[in-house]
């Protein structure tokens, strides 16, 4: 290993973490059994030090340490962290894979990962023979791909006896959980023996606000409280470092800059009281920042500064800062939840649970005692927080797991070892869509197109529109697209309002020059402008659009493609053709992914939702067809954000008779046809019998040519 990078003696000794004295028992208890629970207050070491030592321990020697990460951001910096440990380079011994991000090569030995790269992996085999050790992390975050996981390993390891053949050695898998849940956990795995490595915590003492109750849940006051609870700590309390908790980036942003302004005209002479604090670092956390700014948030502030971290709840469990001492917690966390009103997943602000309070409280009192600060009152904890957090398999759409676990030949998706069932409706819906999209045939076997959409990292709308495209050879319209939806943020939005007209207008003009009033070719148009231009940095600078999110888009295109090339190379890629205009050609591949999402106008600029949920939506400011009248009646949209109202965004017309014969087929089936084949394998003759007794009973209603 390249010895180029050395630890700093004053940096954090990772030989002082919890974890350490336990090293020697852990390895023994991984190498004894083929499931192990570990469990340890967040911060104890778990997620960056188990790996290396079993790696010391020659884990390697048969295959790659896995790791997965509920979340992204953290899979990236805990590699950092563990190369800058293990004296490496990132990339080499210690890697990571995220979404459209690959930062492993040959030489990779420990991986950081998020559960969805896994979970593509055991598609493409299901044995996993790349690894001989899997460690599921941060458990109790219950995000939907780590419980598929669980099941999914459950499933094929739990059993020694029947261990699956192709393998050099037995797998182990390791799963660790920052809180109590582990007896489930262990009882969840075959009573797999549960490691509690012994944490000291120390007393945090909360406090309950005034500013925001039960009545303020809609609206973003709480944002203004925080600021002010937060310049309060720093002028009042002991020194010690600050986390703020909000929702999201631009609430993040906009608090740092309130924070910024504010703590610039603090007088330190009289106002502050602690004469050893003498300034305060600001400094924001969110998912989407880049790398090397997300690394500053670990290092020490200078000596007497103070450091005030803003963060979304990616701080609560899956990063560590130390030195925090001081917590203020706005009560609130961006969560994506089922919406039925609108029939789709929608990325909400909700009240967090009592548990995830304490969580977020405990993060104050790792090394001493600490303070946390709630802004919202003792009527909103025990009128609005629910006691737990409901895990996300129980709340969000399921298509895209469903398919994956049809394709790993999982049929019965109702009976699977889920850590907690969902809903049965939650998974009829999801086969219900998957029979829409004709990803699955009526008896819920995955259909060739289904094959093909399972191994596109995107939403399954928005693959079949992107396989539509590709099967009348215009895939070059759809693929900057999809790249342009999988990514954040791409359009800039200042909090000045003279700036916010002056990128409204730029906005508005990058619309025009698309030609049409369509978001989809506005953000086609966007992608290849400034992929032709000579200086793209400025062309971004010039036209308000953020670069960063322009760099990434390009990357993920170039993936897309690459995966779309692979399917046309190796299978029997469907092909068709089309004679019509571009403009045509574009929207209708369009339609063929979003029909679920079709909106016809009802009344003045109210739209209504055409599938079976009859939902009144608007078109949101920012769409370039909000100003338009007249000839608008039926339009498609990508996604809807719900406030008082509810607002489609990026969306296009369309003609009705593009979806007319689409339409049908999202009424058609009824569930419980598809959820009773779910419910048992089926063997061939009896699907047969099945099938001519359903046909039998109705004759016209679907020919067989929609469903094969
Ligand atoms: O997984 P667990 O919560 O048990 O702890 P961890 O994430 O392994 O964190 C252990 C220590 O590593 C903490 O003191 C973190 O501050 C530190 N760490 C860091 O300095 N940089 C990172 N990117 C991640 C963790
Ligand atoms: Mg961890």
């Amino acid at each position: 290993m390249s010895k180029s990078t050395r630890l700093d003696p004053k940096e954090n000794n990772p030989k002082n973490l919890p974890i350490y004295l336990h090293k020697a028992k852990l390895v023994q208890a991984v190498k004894d059994s083929p499931f192990l629970v570990i469990t340890g207050e967040t911060g104890s070491g778990k997620t960056t030090q188990l790996p290396k030592y079993l790696h010391q321990a020659g884990f390697c020697k048969d295959g790659k340490i896995g790791i997965t990460q509920p979340r992204r951001v953290a899979a990236i910096t805990v590699a950092q962290r563990v190369a800058h440990e293990m004296q490496c380079t990132l990339g080499r011994e210690v890697g990571y894979q995220v979404r459209f991000d690959d930062c492993t090569s040959e030489s990779t030995e420990v991986k950081y990962m998020t559960d969805g790269c896994l979970l593509r992996e055991i598609l493409a085999d299901p044995i996993l023979p790349q690894y001989s050790v899997v460690i599921l992390d941060e458990v109790h975050e219950r995000s939907l791909n780590t419980d598929i996981l669980l099941g999914l390993l459950k499933k094929r390891f739990s059993n020694p006896a029947k261990a699956p053949k192709g393998r050099a050695s037995p797998m182990k898998v390791v799963v660790m959980s920052a809180t109590l849940e582990t007896d489930k956990l262990s009882a969840f795995l075959g009573d797999c023996p549960v490691f509690a490595i012994p944490g000291r915590m120390f007393p945090v003492t909360s406090t309950f606000g005034f500013a925001v109750g039960p009545k303020d849940f809609e609206s973003t006051g709480y944002m203004k409280e925080v600021v002010k609870v937060a310049l309060d700590v720093h002028t009042s309390e002991m020194a010690g470092d600050i986390l703020v908790f909000l929702t999201g980036q631009s609430e993040i942003e906009r608090a740092c800059d309130m924070l910024y302004e504010k703590a610039e005209s603090i007088d330190y002479r009289y106002d502050v009281q602690d004469q050893t604090v003498e300034g305060l670092l600001i400094l924001p956390l969110y998912g989407s920042m880049p790398t090397d700014q997300q690394r500053q948030i670990f290092q020490p502030p200078p000596p007497g500064i103070r450091k005030c971290v803003v963060a979304t709840n990616i701080a609560a469990t899956s990063l560590t800062i130390d030195g925090i001492k001081y917590i203020i917690d706005s009560g609130f966390v961006k969560q994506l939840n089922h919406n039925s009103r609108v029939g789709m997943d929608i990325l909400e602000v909700v009240p967090i649970s009592k548990s995830e309070a304490q969580q977020r409280a405990g993060r104050a009192g790792r090394t001493s005692a600490g303070k946390c600060f709630r802004i919202y009152n003792k009527e909103f904890w025990e009128k609005c927080m629910p006691e737990y957090t409901v895990p996300e398999i129980q709340r969000t759409s399921l298509t895209a797991v469903i398919l994956t676990l049809k394709c790993l030949g999982v049929h019965d998706v109702i009976r699977f070892p889920y850590p907690d069932c969902p809903e049965e409706r939650f998974i009829l819906e999801a086969l219900k869509q998957l029979y829409q999209f004709d990803a699955i045939d009526r008896r819920g076997r995955v259909t060739r197109l289904g094959e093909l959409m399972v191994e596109f990292p995107l939403h399954p709308g928005l693959t079949r529109a992107l396989l539509k495209a590709a099967s009348l050879g215009c895939q070059d319209l759809l693929l900057p697209v999809a790249a342009m939806l999988s990514v954040e943020n791409i359009f800039i939005r200042p909090g000045h309002p003279e700036k916010q007209k002056e990128a409204d207008q730029q906005h508005k003009a990058l619309a025009a020059k698309s030609g049409s009033m369509n978001d989809f070719a506005t953000l086609l148009s966007v992608f290849q402008s400034c992929q032709s231009s000579d200086r793209p940095s400025e062309w971004c600078k010039d036209h308000w659009v953020h670069w960063r999110a322009l760099k990434s888009a390009f990357s993920v295109e170039t993936q897309l493609r690459d995966i779309l090339l692979r399917l046309q190379q190796k299978r029997d890629f469907p092909e068709e053709t089309f004679d019509g205009n571009k403009s045509e050609l574009f929207r209708r591949c369009l339609c063929s992914g979003y029909f679920t999402n079709v909106a016809r106008r009802s009344i003045g600029k109210v739209f209504c939702t055409m599938d079976g949920h009859g939902s009144m939506v608007h078109i949101h400011p920012a769409s370039s067809l909000f100003d338009q009248e007249g000839e608008l009646n039926w339009i498609i949209f990508h996604d809807v954000l719900v406030t008082s109202r509810m607002y489609v965004r990026t969306a296009c017309p369309i003609r009705y008779e593009w979806v007319k014969d689409l339409l049908p087929k999202l009424h058609e089936v009824d569930v419980y046809e598809l959820s009773s084949v779910a419910r048992e394998e089926v063997t061939e003759e009896e699907m047969k019998k099945w099938e001519s007794r359903e046909a039998a009973k109705r004759p016209a209603e679907v020919s067989t040519e929609d469903i094969m």
